[in-house]
């Protein structure tokens, strides 16, 4: 039903509006004629899969410093991503949320500073970054947000600007890859953060602010919004891939909006736009709507419960696919806890999400992860009913191969029952051992098609959803796994 009303929407949508990119903007997939996983290749060409270092190489060093920006370069990640907030004095940095008591030092350098405010009806306490000056946040220093993970750079990194920010790309992609000979640059994934709230609160608009740091950047103009020469916009050039230096993501689609109207007034390109979507937004009959109507977004960056999910979240790819979007999931975390009960490893999942679910790049916390992922390719993965059809070919050859062993056994041990007394002695030896025999065949086989028989309930429950070797139970609910993310909202 859900499905029919999804597909009435964009059948709708399709005609009214129509999608298109606008002119020097590239779509965020990456050309089959471009895509290599042949490891000489990879320096010019690149994995058809979109490696994006959620906050930084957020897994080794802590979130949304300059350090773990570039290492996430380093290891190969098509783009770093940071959340961008505005101080006091209208700057931009990069920091997990507006409450940089999450990631900093700031309760014991300005103790007295928190405060109450409500934020998407919630009250909410902290110590917020637009009550501090550019000065006074530079003074912090971050500390790795998730229990468990090194803390050994703990408090070592200040917070990034912007600028910082797009120097940093700048000298990667112009000057050490340049060098290297290397051809795959990088690019900058910024979401806005929390601009209804500076918008309706505080009379500011992020939009605004960012578009003025970009006028005050020297690299900026040329690496983002060069109308002059398009071909710097990613796309296929001279037989390569590189991927679209900027992309601009949010939750809030008036803001994409709002970026796409100023950034066209001013007659700079576009960069290409992606919808974010919580877990609970992917799958209300409005959400394609509202990507219908926005028209002009390259792709949509949803919780990964709204692509794992076994019924909903094929329809949430079908609809991806006829709207011709990217799709971009969060996020690819390394511990077990982050996982989704039926996978073995992050690995796992990722892998699945790409060969057989289909999305085309992921917002990771280990890039290598991602780079890996992508380069190795799909080539050796295999569906349920692929390996559902091995299994019952390797147990039909046991169980024939085990079907003659027990005739063959039965028929050595009717014969010793059958020779004379002197052999008696001889015999009994031999019956123990036809008795053992056959009992160690008999429980064998029994344990053996009790395991299958499981086995083979379970692939059948999910046969239709594709698995990978090692893949645990699904939940037969839709609810993709219970383990809370905490980026249901905040990614
Ligand atoms: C938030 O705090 C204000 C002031 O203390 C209070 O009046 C209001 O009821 C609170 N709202 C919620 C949702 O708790
Ligand atoms: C700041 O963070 C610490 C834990 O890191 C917490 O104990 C404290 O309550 C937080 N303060 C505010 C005002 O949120
Ligand atoms: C880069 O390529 C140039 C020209 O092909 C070559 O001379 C140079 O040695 C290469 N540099 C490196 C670091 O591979
Ligand atoms: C909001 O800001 C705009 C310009 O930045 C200004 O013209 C307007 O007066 C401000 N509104 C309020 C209510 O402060
Ligand atoms: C456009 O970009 C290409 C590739 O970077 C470069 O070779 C060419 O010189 C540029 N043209 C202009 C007019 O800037
Ligand atoms: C059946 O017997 C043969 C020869 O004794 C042995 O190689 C084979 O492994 C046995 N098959 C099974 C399934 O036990």
């Amino acid at each position: 039903m859900r499905g029919i009303v999804f597909a009435i929407f964009s059948i709708v949508l399709t005609k009214i509006d129509g999608l298109h990119l606008d002119a020097g903007q590239c779509p965020l997939l990456v050309p089959s004629s471009v895509a290599t996983k042949i490891p000489s290749q990879l320096a010019k060409k690149r994995p058809n899969f979109i490696t994006i270092a959620h906050r930084g190489a957020s897994y080794s060093l802590p979130e949304h410093t300059i350090p773990a920006y570039r290492l996430a370069l380093e290891l190969g990640a098509d783009y770093i991503e940071p959340y961008l907030v505005a101080t006091k004095d209208n700057k931009l940095v990069a920091i997990h949320s507006i409450d940089l008591n999450i990631t900093t030092n700031v309760a014991s350098l300005y103790p007295e500073r928190h405060r109450t405010i409500t934020l998407d009806g919630t009250n909410t306490s902290g110590y917020f970054v637009f009550d501090f000056t550019l000065e006074e946040v530079q003074k912090l220093r971050v500390k790795q947000r998730l229990d468990g993970r090194s803390t050994s750079f703990d408090f070592s990194f200040p917070i990034p600007t912007i600028q910082d920010i797009v120097d940093l790309l700048h000298d990667w992609n112009h000057d050490i890859v340049i060098k290297n000979n290397i051809t795959k640059r990088s690019g900058i994934y910024a979401e806005l953060k929390d601009p209804q709230y500076y918008l309706q609160e505080l009379n500011t608009s992020l939009v605004d602010i960012f578009l003025k740091e970009m006028e005050q950047n020297k690299h900026a103009d040329k690496m983002f919004f060069n109308t002059k020469n398009q071909t710097h916009f990613g796309c296929e050039r001279m037989g390569e891939y590189q991927v679209p230096p900027l992309v601009i993501q949010c939750f809030d689609a008036e803001t994409l909006h709002e970026m796409r109207s100023k950034l066209h007034s001013k007659g700079m390109a576009q960069p290409p736009y992606v919808l974010l979507a919580n877990a609970k937004h992917c799958h209300l009959p409005g959400f394609w709507y509202e990507v219908g109507k926005l028209g002009f977004i390259s792709g949509v960056g949803p919780d990964k419960k709204c692509v794992i999910q076994e019924t909903a979240g094929k329809e949430f790819m079908i609809e991806a696919k006829k709207f011709n979007l990217a799709v971009h999931p969060y996020t690819a975390r390394e511990e077990i806890e982050f996982v989704t009960p039926q996978f073995a490893s992050a690995e796992e999942e990722l892998r699945w999400l790409y060969c057989s679910r289909g999305i085309t790049g992921m917002f990771t916390e280990s890039s290598d992860l991602g780079v890996r992922i992508g380069t190795r390719g799909c080539e050796d993965f295999e569906t349920a009913e692929e390996i559902l059809k091995e299994d019952i070919t390797e147990m039909e050859k046991e169980d024939n191969d085990k079907q003659l062993n027990v005739t063959i056994s039965q028929d050595l041990c009717s014969q010793f029952d059958n020779k004379d007394d002197t052999m008696k002695s001889a015999a009994l030896m031999m019956i123990g051992t036809c008795v053992g025999l056959l009992m160690g065949l008999f429980f064998s086989k029994k344990g053996h098609s009790t395991n299958k028989g499981l086995q083979q309930k379970e692939s059948s429950k999910t046969i239709h959803l594709g698995k990978m070797k090692g893949m645990k139970k699904l939940p037969t609910n839709d609810d993709g796994g219970s383990h809370s993310d905490d980026d249901m909202e905040i990614i």
